[in-house]
């Protein structure tokens, strides 16, 4: 599945990370991709409020994981600050994305930075900003041996 969208503002982003969140389910793996301000944050935001969450959500910058608390759990990883795979294991974050033992769902941005670290992805959401409050939003659901 691949789906591109061109949105128009933030209530559409609303829509669309609502529509998204229905997919979602214990051990899903999605990545989020996209310059800095694009929205990746943003989409994790409301894709947690979709999911019945009030718990607020912030940029992990410099916590690197949130964690929020749906109806299962949402691991929010921004591995902006770090350098390599073996930064992130260090840190005890390959655990999180062993899908036998995942009881919830890890969003990461900057996944770019850890590469090797997470072994099966489910989605990608690329974000990419068109003007002022437009966005183009690409989500792919890459194929997995154990689908
Ligand atoms: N359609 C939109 N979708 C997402 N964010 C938008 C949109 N329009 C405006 N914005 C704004 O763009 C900014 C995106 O920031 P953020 O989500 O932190 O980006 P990132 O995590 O990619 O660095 C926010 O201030 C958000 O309110
Ligand atoms: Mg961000």
């Amino acid at each position: 599945m691949r789906i591109k969208m061109d949105l128009l503002n933030l209530a559409e982003m609303k829509k669309l990370a609502i529509a998204f969140s229905k997919v979602l389910k214990p051990s899903t793996i999605v990545l989020l991709q996209g310059d800095l301000g694009s929205g990746k944050t943003t989409f994790v935001k409301e894709v947690v409020t979709a999911l019945g969450s009030s718990d607020a959500v912030t940029s992990p910058t410099y916590t690197l994981m949130n964690t929020y608390q749906a109806e299962f759990p949402i691991y929010h990883f921004d591995m902006y600050r770090l350098s390599s795979a073996e930064e992130a294991m260090g840190v005890g974050f390959e655990e999180y994305f062993d899908k036998n033992s995942l009881d919830g769902v890890c969003f990461v941005e900057w996944a770019e930075n850890v590469e090797g670290l997470i072994p099966s992805v489910d989605y990608v959401v690329e974000i990419s900003k068109l003007s002022q409050n437009g966005r183009r939003v690409i989500i792919k659901e890459v194929a997995n041996v154990s689908n």
